[in-house]
């Protein structure tokens, strides 16, 4: 009735992102920057798991709150990590721009996502990758632009940005990106779920047929 239709107007989220790659390549940077337009020098090993929220006003009818989870990168082969991807609906693949050796990773990383954690109907997780430190970079490591949309494909990868913490380059757009997939899945489930209204009625028959289905 009425009330379904005027709550259906504004529609609240809680989205689980995952944040993962290797050691150092600025995971906690990123998610610092995103959610309190700060960044430092100073490095401090995540041990374990992090959380923040940032609450994103998406559009007029739209709340979003994006529980980002800070994964270690020196937890890489821990047992836990199962456990921490549960339930996520998206996840970030960050490597340094600056180190080879942590783009190298990231197949690893992907794969690794991919076997813990699915959508609910089995398909992988929408993942973006990031090449961060991209200020660092004198033209840019990413300059071939070709191959790495390439390897996204290839790999599985929603879309890849270069980003920088430091200099905050990209990152809101990389987070606008991987939650209009997450919302796109999000919406194609609602539309295979039974309408309300035709369970209640089918719920009224059943009443007064007796059926105790
Ligand atoms: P772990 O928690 O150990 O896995 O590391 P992390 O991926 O969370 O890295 P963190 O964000 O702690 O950053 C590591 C170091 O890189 C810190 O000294 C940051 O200041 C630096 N850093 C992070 N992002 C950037 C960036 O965009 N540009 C530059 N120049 N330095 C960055
Ligand atoms: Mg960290």
């Amino acid at each position: 009735g009425i009330i379904a239709t005027m709550t259906e107007q504004r529609k609240e989220y809680l989205f689980k992102v995952l944040v993962i790659g290797e050691l150092g390549v600025g995971k906690t940077s990123v998610i610092k920057r995103y959610v309190h337009q700060i960044f430092s020098q100073h490095y401090r090993a995540t041990i374990g798991v992090d959380f923040a929220l940032k609450v994103v006003h998406w559009d007029g009818e739209t709340l979003i709150r994006l529980q980002l989870w800070d994964i270690a990168g020196q937890e890489r082969f821990g047992n836990m990590t199962r456990v921490y991807y549960r339930e996520a609906v998206g996840a970030f693949i960050v490597f340094d721009a600056t180190r080879a050796s942590t783009f190298e990773a990231v197949n690893k990383w992907k794969n690794d996502l991919d076997n813990k954690v699915t959508l609910p109907d089995g398909r992988n997780i929408p993942t973006v990758l990031l090449g961060n430190k991209i200020d660092q970079m004198r033209g840019g490591l990413l300059s071939n632009k070709q191959q790495m949309d390439n390897y996204c494909d290839e790999k599985g990868f929603v879309a890849w940005f270069e980003t920088s913490a430091k200099a905050n380059i990209n990152i809101d757009e990389a987070a606008k990106y991987l939650i209009d997939k997450i919302l796109d899945n999000e919406r194609s489930y609602s539309r295979n779920l039974p309408d309300p209204e035709a369970l209640e009625l089918n719920k009224d028959d059943d009443e007064k047929s007796g059926c105790c289905r």
